[in-house]
């Protein structure tokens, strides 16, 4: 049971925290789509106690999206302890920490997967930002550094005496980066040594992928990323497979397009301007239209315009012409 304060769901499926993704258009548009609890992107402690503009931009969170959680990193104590006192002033239903972040410029200072480096040090940051809180904290990690220090489930008991009330464990190491094989047999032994909910994350696509994780770990809880990217109905699709054991049909060209266009505007309604959020959206055509006729041409027809008219015009246009395609072969 994924059970963090008043959160209680069995089977929980978790959007990700990704920079640069779930912002809060993105996590409306999961939210609709089945995630039960969703992330902000990890957001500098740093940049919060110097007041930075465009940090505290990142710890904006709606009510029609809850239950959220502001994930926050850092390496310095006090630093990470004023952030968690700030996002806490948001009101979040979670403050995750970020100890999985694998990239050089944060693990590389001791932030991020860095903490795996200096598990005491870790558990007090944890302990003090649990002490300065009055939301629950959880914590987002790796198995280890590398394969030769994989101490996960002493981390996690650090983390759970620490004060942490859910723990999430990308099941690969720093060194790893996004890619091998997660190893999802540590999620087992860290629920032996810990009663706090667990949550399985890493290489979860498919809902057949959830429903794997759930059945082969006995995780609380699956938290997805990259999948949600790709396609962003994984969370629906997950509960009807769990929930009926029937695989759900594809999803339809119409719905693929109609949901495009949503998202994009959610996106639009977020950001200043209307380019802000047309040019970063690029990244989800791929997802969107994939296994469409035709999809290649229209992508790159879509790498072009800044504004949304042109957008929707592009593909509704594909919309019809794909109709018009299907009604031949039902002719035929
Ligand atoms: C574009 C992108 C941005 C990410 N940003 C964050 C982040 O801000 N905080 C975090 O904890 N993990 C971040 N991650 C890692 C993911 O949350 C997740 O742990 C990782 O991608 C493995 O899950 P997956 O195999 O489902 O993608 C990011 C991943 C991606 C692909």
């Amino acid at each position: 049971m994924f059970k963090v304060g008043d959160i209680e769901i069995k089977n929980a499926l978790l959007l990700a925290p990704m920079e640069d993704v779930t912002d809060i258009g993105y996590r409306k548009l999961c939210k609709e789509l089945g995630a039960d609890v969703v992330y902000t992107e990890f957001v500098n402690s740093d940049g919060l106690i110097r007041n930075n503009k465009k940090t505290f931009k990142k710890l904006e969170i709606t009510e029609e999206e809850r239950p959220v959680g502001i994930q926050i990193y850092g390496q310095d104590i006090d630093a990470m302890v004023g952030a968690a006192k700030i996002a806490n002033e948001r009101k979040p239903d979670i403050i995750d920490i970020n100890a999985g972040c694998w990239v050089k410029k944060v693990a590389n200072r001791g932030a991020g997967a860095g903490l795996l480096k200096d598990p005491p040090y870790m558990q007090k940051m944890v302990e003090e930002i649990v002490k300065s809180v009055d939301r629950p904290v959880t914590v987002k990690t790796r198995i280890g550094w590398d394969s030769d220090s994989i101490m996960i489930e002493e981390v996690a008991k650090r983390m759970e005496d620490a004060g942490a009330v859910q723990l999430t464990v990308h099941c690969r190491t720093r060194q790893q980066g996004h890619s091998g094989d997660p190893d999802f047999r540590w999620i087992p032994r860290i629920k032996e040594v810990v009663d706090i909910p667990v949550a399985v994350n890493g290489g979860i696509f498919t809902a057949q992928d959830v429903k794997n994780a759930f059945e082969e770990t006995g995780a609380d809880a699956v938290m997805i990323a990259r999948g949600a990217i790709q396609h962003p109905w994984i969370f629906r699709e997950a509960k009807e497979l769990l929930e009926t054991g029937n695989l759900p049909e594809d999803v339809s060209f119409e719905e693929r397009i109609d949901t495009a266009l949503r998202h994009l505007r959610y996106e639009i309604e977020v950001k200043d301007l209307e380019r802000q959020a047309v040019i970063p959206f690029r990244k989800y055509y791929s997802g969107y239209l994939k296994g469409l006729y035709g999809a290649s041409k229209v992508r790159q027809s879509l790498m072009v315009p800044v504004e949304y008219e042109p957008i929707e015009e592009i593909l509704l246009n594909y919309k019809a012409d794909l109709s018009k395609q299907v009604e031949l072969q039902d002719a035929e």
